[in-house]
């Protein structure tokens, strides 16, 4: 079971977008996977056409003192092969985890069900900030996927995540992948930011080639459908990420 976060502390970067069509087409790869809602907007569980009218129990009734939900009960089928974890109320679950002690043992010890579920992958879409929940994602996972988009201002913020790490004395070398995202071809600015990008990690090979700015990249998160339902230009962007992914970690 390998565990993944998408995470970057910046904002509207991709995060959700990126989460959902790796673990859409991770499981078109017949890999069995677990996409981990905790973007407060559920984002990710929106991208997948999947609402509150879809769930009962989230992420939410799972960690519930008095009445712990079980695992296999928050979990739902999103497509063949892709299950989603959701969640509510974002906020009270981030002082949840406030209480915790141990945070770095707090999600292994909620997420232990998993264990007999055999995923392959468990994808983790996270929200921007650094909060208590994002710290104890970044102790529970092993490898962090981090899309930027390739603008002048993400560029420049990417030193965050070190430092974040470093915090939580955690590796850089959790970082599997880099994700340039929105890349505008037509721009010079967008050329020079993704220079910028793989000149910053040129010491380690785990920038990918980048994933273009596309309508309807945009437009197949607002109808609830994967790029690979939807966009096959993106598809195809996507899926050379993914051989990439399937291999670094390996
Ligand atoms: N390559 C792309 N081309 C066009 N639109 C994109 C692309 N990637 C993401 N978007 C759009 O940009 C917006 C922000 O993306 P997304 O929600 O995935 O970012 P995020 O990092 O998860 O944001 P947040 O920090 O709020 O959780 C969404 O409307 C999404 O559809
Ligand atoms: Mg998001």
């Amino acid at each position: 079971m390998k565990k993944i976060a998408v995470l970057n502390n910046k904002g509207g970067v991709g995060k959700s977008t990126v989460s959902v069509q790796l673990a859409h087409g991770l499981a078109k790869l017949d890999f069995k996977v677990l996409l981990i809602d905790l973007d407060g907007q559920n984002d990710s569980s929106l991208f997948l056409g999947k609402n509150e009218n879809d769930y009962k129990k989230t992420f939410y009734d799972l960690i519930d003192r008095r009445n712990p939900a079980k695992i296999e009960d928050c979990i739902i089928n999103a497509r063949e092969g892709l299950d989603l974890l959701p969640n509510k109320h974002i906020e009270e679950i981030n002082a949840e985890f406030h209480r915790e002690a141990r945070i770095d043992l707090y999600l292994s010890e909620k997420l232990k069900g998993l264990e007999n579920l055999k995923y392959d992958y468990i994808l983790i879409d996270c929200g921007p900030q650094r909060t208590k929940i994002n710290d104890a994602v970044l102790c529970y996972v092993d490898h962090i996927v981090m899309p930027v988009q390739v603008e002048a201002a993400s560029v420049r913020a990417i030193g965050n995540i070190y430092e974040y790490l470093s915090d939580l004395r955690l590796s850089p070398d959790m970082i599997a992948l880099v994700i340039p995202n929105m890349f505008d071809q037509r721009t010079r600015d967008s050329k020079e930011n993704l220079d910028f990008l793989k000149e910053f990690f040129s010491d380690r090979d785990i920038v990918t080639d980048p994933i273009h700015r596309r309508v309807k990249i945009t437009e197949a998160g607002k109808l609830g459908k994967t790029v690979f339902e939807y966009d096959e230009e993106a598809a195809s962007q996507f899926f050379k990420v993914l051989e990439r992914l399937v291999k670094v970690i390996a």
